[in-house]
């Protein structure tokens, strides 16, 4: 399928780069945790606390399965997680071109340490943990990705040209 599909770890800027592109490129973006959230009519850190971590990562794979059902021309932007499961990289293969948004830790720490949302980054020490996490993930985005692109020390315009640059089939119309 023809969708653009944001994958990263927490941080690295997928919502805001998902926004932008649907601007430019007039598609619609949508988001697998807000999906997920307004499907469950509560927030992430609801989810994790009541029904646990394994709970919230079902619900992203029977959200990718939903959306390869009925999206197409579209953009999705992921949570941080979702390219963990084999499963997954394969459904979001299938739903269109992958683009990683790479970061370095700094990067990410400097644009979460004050959010309060993650559960994941919520403990003491979560410098150490987003670096601990990050080599983990590293494997599974770069095997999912169809396009890397590093994001440190870019603008989002800069980001967004290397997107458009990559994308399959994309043709630049004249205003
Ligand atoms: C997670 C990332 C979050 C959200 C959840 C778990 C992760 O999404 O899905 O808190 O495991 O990396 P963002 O990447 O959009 O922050």
């Amino acid at each position: 399928m023809d969708n653009i599909i944001l994958i990263g770890f927490m941080g690295c800027g997928k919502t805001t780069v998902g926004l932008k592109l649907s601007y430019r490129l007039r598609r619609t973006v949508v988001d697998t945790d807000k999906e997920i959230e307004k499907e469950e009519k509560r927030v992430i850190s609801d989810i994790f606390a009541t029904d646990g971590e394994e709970y919230f990562r079902d619900r992203e794979t029977a959200c990718l399965r939903k959306m390869l059902g009925s999206m197409s021309n579209q953009i999705i932007s992921v949570g941080g997680g979702l390219p963990l499961r084999e499963e997954n990289r394969a459904l979001l293969r299938k739903l269109g071109q992958v683009f990683y948004l790479r970061a370095r830790p700094e990067t990410i720490y400097e644009r979460v340490k004050h959010d309060t949302t993650r559960p994941l980054l919520q403990g003491p020490d979560p410098q150490e943990k987003i670096r601990t996490l990050l080599t983990k993930r590293d494997g599974a985005y770069t095997e999912a990705a169809d396009v890397i692109i590093d994001v440190d020390d870019k603008d989002f315009g800069q980001i967004l040209c290397e997107i458009e640059e990559n994308v399959n089939g994309f043709r630049v119309e004249e205003e």
